[in-house]
């Protein structure tokens, strides 16, 4: 609104100083508020994109516990490992399937399942998101501790 009264005033040719102070302000302010913006962008950026569109961040953050755990406590507790066993109730459940830990995470991302956190499950991300993408995100998870 603000900008459209501005043109309004240039293309009528009343830009008088009383207007010209309210502008400064105005100018002053959004651009406080570009810059607050950008730095809280800053932060958010921690996150990428790929894991904002595919509903991750609606439960997990980089360096805090939310619904799940932190993805950087997730990655140092695999850095180094190489297998992964997989069942819908934790690693360590009787008849859980051991497999390679790039391949057992994704099926956890994709299937869903709980206990290795604690009690609260991972709901299905598959098929809403592609295996590509769960693949890109395993990664991006697991070289954060690197
Ligand atoms: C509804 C909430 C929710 C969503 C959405 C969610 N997660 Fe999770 N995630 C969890 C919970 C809870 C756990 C802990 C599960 C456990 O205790 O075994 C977890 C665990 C994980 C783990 C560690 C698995 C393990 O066995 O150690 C990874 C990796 C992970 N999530 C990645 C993702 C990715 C990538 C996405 C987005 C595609 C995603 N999560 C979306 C809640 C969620």
């Amino acid at each position: 609104m603000a900008w459209a009264a501005m043109s309004n005033s240039l293309i009528v040719g009343k830009l008088n100083l009383m207007e010209l102070k309210k502008m400064k302000s105005i100018i002053v302010s959004v651009v406080a508020a570009a810059g607050l913006m950008a730095a809280g962008s800053v932060l958010a950026t921690d996150m990428p994109e790929l894991a904002k569109k595919s509903g991750c961040t609606a439960c997990h953050k980089i360096d805090s516990k939310l619904v799940g755990p932190a993805w950087m406590d997730v990655s140092k507790k695999y850095k180094g490992v190489k297998e992964y066993a997989y069942s819908p109730t934790g690693s360590a459940a009787a008849g859980a399937k051991k497999m390679s830990l790039e391949e057992g995470l994704m099926m956890k991302v994709a299937k869903g399942g709980t206990g290795n956190w604690g009690s609260v499950p991972m709901t299905a991300n598959s098929p809403k998101v592609s295996d590509a993408d769960i693949k890109t995100l395993v990664h991006f998870v697991l070289d954060l501790a690197k």
